[in-house]
Formats: C-alpha cells, structure tokens, sequence
C-alpha cells in the first residue's frame, strides 16, 4: 500500500475512505516545520498537507520518495510549487469548493467592522452596556458604499456579487490583468486608484512573491480616512505594520482581518485597536467546506496512485 502522510486531522468520511486506499498516517503535531517537510518528502509516497506546512525549496532538497502533494487549500504559498516540480513532484489544491465560504467571511468582516460589532459585543459581555442610545455605537451606514476588491479571482467575484446584489454597492476592482465580470463591476486603471475610490476595500488576491507587501504604505495612504480595510486573503500581502500606523493615526476608519503576517502571532498593537474585528484565519471554516476541500485534496491523490492527472494540478 502506498503511505500517505495527513499533517492534520480533516473530516472523518474523508479519512475513513483514504485508510481504505492508502497506508495513511495522521500528524496531530501542528505545523510541519521545513526540517520536518524534508523527512515527510523522503519517507511517504504521498502527503496531504496544509497552510503553516513548510514546503520550501530546502525541503526538496534532500531524498524523494513523495510524488504529490495533495494540498488542503486553496493558497498554497507555503509550498515552492517551482522546487516541487524540479524533485518530480506534483501540487494540487482545492478551489471553488471554499469559495462562498470565504467570501462570506470578507462580508462578515465587512460587516462587524462597518457596524462596530467586536465593540458592542465586548461591551455587553464586559457589562458595559448601558441600554439603547440614539448616539451609541454609530458606526458606517455599509448599503450603496464603493466596494473596492483587489484581486478578482473567483473568492473576489464572489464578494462583488454579495456587495452588488445583497447590499447595492458600487463595485470597483483591480486585477493584474483585464476581467469581464458577471456581477456589474468596473475595473480601475490601477491598485491606488481603487483604494482611492473605495469605501471599503477588500483584498482577495492569491499571496506568494507577486503580492507580497502589495498593500504598502503608499497604498494605504490613497485611502479615504473614513474607509475601512478588509483581508482575507493571505497577511504578507499587506504590510501589517504600515496598516497599523495607518489605524493608529486615524488616517483610515477602521480593518476587518482574518489573515496575519506571522500566524498565528498577531501583533498586541493590533490587538489593542478597538476599531479591528480580528478573525483566526475562518474563512473556509464552515463543516461542509472544509469536508469538500478535504475530499477534493484526496481525489487528487487517489487521480495520482490510478495513473489519471490530479484535475487541480498548480505545477
Ligand atoms: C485558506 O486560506 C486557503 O487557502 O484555502
């Protein structure tokens, strides 16, 4: 039998039907580091991995027994997909299946940061609430704002369909290269000029070395002071510290993030900023999500071991 290595405990159906096919170990350790990567490389024939699983290119450095990673998610910045293909091995990972999920999580964001939701509930939990105010807890009115999306794949046409058709938004977008899109959406001539325009901007590329620090300083600095920031894609895509002075000094209203630069640390200047809503890294966290996403890494590993390509191949 072949062995397969999970490096985390996913839904049982999934893993009731790899034990059936595969010689299949589960790590329950936490994240792989890239030592630990190289070891797996050289002692499965497969591993299904996830994010915080350091694949970088000095874990396919050494010996090769693996041919595929299957990996549990759609971002896969944590693997050198290039490093990978040179030692012979596939990547493969799960779109579309997470999609809603994650973009509802950029609308819940949105949405509990628009409307001071993390506030509120810290307050009547603290005991804290004094009773209904005319002037308590104003927050941003969210209905007919410019949505600003950066990066319209499909987590970001996603999201523009939930602005446009659940809150009358005018969408606005950018992406490296020209889109058509289903949802009324209107792509400006580049990044600065959406964080300008935006109400509220949301950040739905891919992270990786192309968009690393793409949300700099500069970046920020277009945006309107009442506008609110939302990530939900990968944190080394913003630079975290410029957007804390940005929220510091008042220069924007507010930031909805789900993403950190160093999960799962989170700097206490964040923590510490009240007008955040601070999110551990849910955005496809719903049961039937994260069961699809499972099932669709081990059908690409099983496509492998019968010969057929992994329909999700990324090298
Ligand atoms: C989650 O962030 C994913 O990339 O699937």
């Amino acid at each position: 039998m072949l062995k397969l290595l999970i490096t985390r405990p996913i839904a049982e159906p999934v893993l009731d039907q790899a034990r059936t096919l595969f010689d299949v170990t589960i790590h329950d350790g936490g994240a792989l580091s890239s030592q630990d990567c190289a070891l797996a490389l050289a002692k499965y024939d497969a591993i299904l991995p996830t994010l915080g699983d350091e694949f970088s290119a000095a874990a396919f450095a050494g010996d090769m027994r693996c041919k595929i990673l299957g990996n549990f998610g759609v971002g896969y910045n944590h693997i050198d997909a290039k490093a990978a293909a040179t030692a012979g091995v596939i990547v493969t990972n799960t779109p579309d299946v997470l999609t809603d999920a994650t973009a509802d999580v950029a609308l819940t964001l949105l949405l509990a940061t628009a409307r001071r939701a993390g506030e509120g509930e810290r307050m009547v939990r603290d005991g804290r609430w004094g009773g209904f105010g005319p002037k308590n807890l104003l927050g941003t009115h969210v209905t007919g704002k410019t949505l600003g999306i950066i990066g319209m794949g499909r987590i970001g046409q996603a999201i523009a369909a939930r602005g446009h058709f659940g809150f009358g938004m005018d969408v606005v977008f950018h992406n490296r290269s020209p889109k058509q899109t289903e949802v009324p959406a209107r792509q400006l001539g580049s990044l600065h000029d959406v964080m300008k325009a935006a109400d509220f901007v949301v950040v739905a590329t891919p992270g990786g070395a192309e968009t690393t620090k793409l949300i700099n300083s500069e970046a920020l600095a277009q945006m309107k002071p009442s506008a609110i920031f939302i990530n939900i894609s990968r944190g080394e895509v913003v630079d975290e510290e410029a957007l804390i002075d940005a929220l510091e000094e008042g220069r924007i209203a507010g930031a909805g993030l789900d993403v950190y630069e160093k999960e799962p640390f989170v700097p206490p200047r964040l923590l510490a900023l009240e007008n955040c809503v601070l999110l551990p890294h849910l955005g496809s966290a719903t049961v039937e999500t994260r069961q699809a996403m499972g099932q669709m890494a081990l059908d690409n590993i099983i496509a492998w071991s019968e010969d057929r390509d992994p329909p999700q191949r990324v090298n």
